[in-house]
């Protein structure tokens, strides 16, 4: 399973949704691939953001490795599931979908909503954390799931 998480930046909520996804497959074993990258090219070749990285290391999780990327057409087929952050992220990404089978690799990371832009509010970090921690686990057991009935 090849899983990438997209946001406007690749800064702030993506790299989050990266990092906890790449501690649960570590945990459970799975030879996962998890990436993520950002919808807009401003801080390409960039580490997180410093408050995201706070955030992460206060769960034991490091994210000060990661590098900031750019969604490009190619993504499409290198990944099996899209999963993107926001509605405008999900309008950007499905704009540069050609096909269906691509279009339907894209999907909201949360089952229900949105998960809100932190950017501009130092205080939310710690709550965008919670929420993506709560459905990454929850994603990767549908994503479990998936796999087995496919193999049964
Ligand atoms: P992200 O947050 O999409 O969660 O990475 C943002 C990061 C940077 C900007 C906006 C949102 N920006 O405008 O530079």
């Amino acid at each position: 399973m090849k899983i990438l998480m997209v946001c406007l930046g690749n800064i702030c909520r993506s790299p989050l949704a990266h990092g906890i996804m790449q501690a649960l497959i570590d945990k459970e074993g799975l030879d996962w691939q998890v990436d993520s990258a950002g919808t807009g090219d401003w801080h390409v070749g960039q580490a997180p953001d410093r408050r995201s990285i706070a955030t992460a290391k206060g769960f034991g999780i490091d994210i000060s490795g990661q590098q900031a990327q750019w969604f490009q057409s190619d993504m499409f087929d290198r990944f099996d599931k899209i999963l993107v952050m926001d509605r405008q992220n999900y309008r950007d990404v499905i704009a540069l979908a050609k096909t269906d089978d691509q279009r339907e690799k894209v999907t909201l990371f949360l089952t229900e909503g949105e998960v809100p832009d932190p950017y501009f509010d130092d205080t939310m970090f710690e709550s965008v954390y919670d929420m993506i921690a709560v459905q990454a686990k929850i994603l990767l057991k549908t994503w479990q799931s998936e796999q087995q009935e496919e193999k049964a």
